[in-house]
């Protein structure tokens, strides 16, 4: 079913009253109210969950942004152990609230003055419940949702949040980004390293985004004994990020300027690197696999390399080059995975955000179990499909 939502507002008018008589008895009723409420920008809250089907996804939410937002509302569902966030205005509410309530057999749907329950069946036939009751504020609190809270004294210092604590509209997708890197490193750390002191490295740390998000929260958070240094090429933002580590009494968060290619690891139990430019990943991902890092937690981009070495071929898939690109994209990570295979590593590969917030949203995961699988066929054989000549970057480095 499809309602046009030009209909809904008009025919909304008068429903907006009804609400307050709680005489909204249909379907249609609820989602023509609905309409007129969320092109208003008004606080509201939906929750489907019990699919009719089998569906990956067990439960939809819908809820309000803070004010200042830059779309009123944002869908949030789970799907294969994975989060996602996803950022709506008023008429996705809608177009939203007219496919999945059909696809669900429990809706409810909260606005600031009543509850309403739609419950479907399978033959389709479906039933509103309404309830008189008052949601004062069905506004998201953010902060419940981060590990790292907007309020974390680093955020301002690096100019991510402002001086109230607010994350700024254009540093949304960053913040997001470090959430998510750090919620994956907690939940990935066995038990036996969550006691443990950790070196950890940052390799092309930047700004330090993720490098002070990290120590905040393996430190402040977790209360675990940590050392971090972060090292990147530029020495401007390692004079800033020393003195705010500084400032802020972080005394073993540390930012080294210089070339990761000459950085030797002493003692590394972790190695991270956030979208470290095209061979750095190679590099990140070779210090660690020479240092026996416990875990390596890799966001590549821009694979220029892997591309520079795939000679003519006749595959129809490497005829365009977009395609191509994103072959060798492919392929440059599946080899890096299969080469951590080989000296010790269970590795994968996932989205470790949703590409809303960034199109480099892979990331290679490796922990250290020192079971080596033999993967050199497999290499060659990927090798001579794409027609790669020569050795791939991190191929290169360990046969040294
Ligand atoms: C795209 S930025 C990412 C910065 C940071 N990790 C983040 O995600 O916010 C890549 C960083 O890697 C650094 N970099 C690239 N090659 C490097 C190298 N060989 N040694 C040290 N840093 C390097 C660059 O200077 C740059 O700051």
């Amino acid at each position: 079913m499809y309602i046009s939502t030009s209909k809904i507002t008009q025919y909304s008018i008068t429903k907006h009253i009804l609400e307050k008589k709680f005489n909204i008895s249909t379907l249609e009723d609820l989602t023509a109210h609905l309409a007129t409420l969320v092109h208003s920008r008004q606080q509201i809250k939906i929750i489907w969950s019990n699919p009719l089907l089998k569906q990956v996804v067990r439960k939809h939410e819908v809820y309000t942004n803070e004010p200042k937002a830059k779309r009123p509302y944002a869908h949030h569902y789970i799907e294969n152990n994975q989060s996602f966030t996803v950022q709506l205005d008023g008429e996705q509410v809608i177009q939203l609230m007219t496919t999945l309530t059909e696809e669900y057999k429990q809706t409810v749907v909260k606005t600031t003055i009543a509850e309403y329950q739609v419950l479907r069946n399978k033959k389709g036939k479906s039933k509103l419940l309404t309830k008189h009751v008052s949601h004062q504020d069905l506004i998201k609190d953010q902060s419940k949702q981060y590990l790292i809270p907007p309020t974390a004294p680093f955020l301002k210092g690096l100019g991510l949040a402002t001086t109230n604590h607010l994350i700024k509209a254009e540093a949304q997708k960053k913040y997001r980004q470090i959430n998510k890197f750090v919620e994956i490193i907690g939940s990935t750390l066995r038990p036996e390293h969550r006691q443990k002191s950790l070196s950890i490295y940052d390799f092309g740390c930047g700004k330090g985004y993720l490098t002070f998000g990290l120590y905040h929260h393996l430190s402040q958070a977790s209360k675990q004994e940590i050392s971090v240094v972060g090292i990147d090429l530029k020495p401007a933002v390692i004079d800033h990020c020393n003195q705010l580590a500084t400032d802020l009494n972080f005394t073993q968060l540390t930012f080294e300027q210089g070339d990761i290619t000459n950085t030797a690891l002493t003692s590394c139990d972790m190695l991270i690197a956030l979208h470290a430019c095209d061979i750095a990943t190679d590099i990140a991902l070779y210090k660690g696999i020479q240092s026996k890092a416990s875990y390596i937690f890799s966001s590549p981009c821009c694979h220029k390399e892997v591309r520079t070495l795939m000679k003519k071929s006749d595959s129809p898939i490497l005829r365009h080059g977009i395609l191509k690109e994103r072959q060798a994209e492919m392929l440059t990570d599946v080899l890096r995975t299969l080469m951590l295979e080989q000296h010790g590593y269970k590795a994968d590969i996932f989205e470790f955000i949703s590409s809303e917030h960034t199109a480099k949203n892979l990331m290679i995961r490796a922990v250290y179990t020192g079971h080596k699988k033999d993967n050199s066929k497999e290499i060659i054989e990927l090798k001579q499909q794409y027609g790669v000549e020569g050795q791939q970057y991190l191929e290169g480095l360990l046969a040294g």
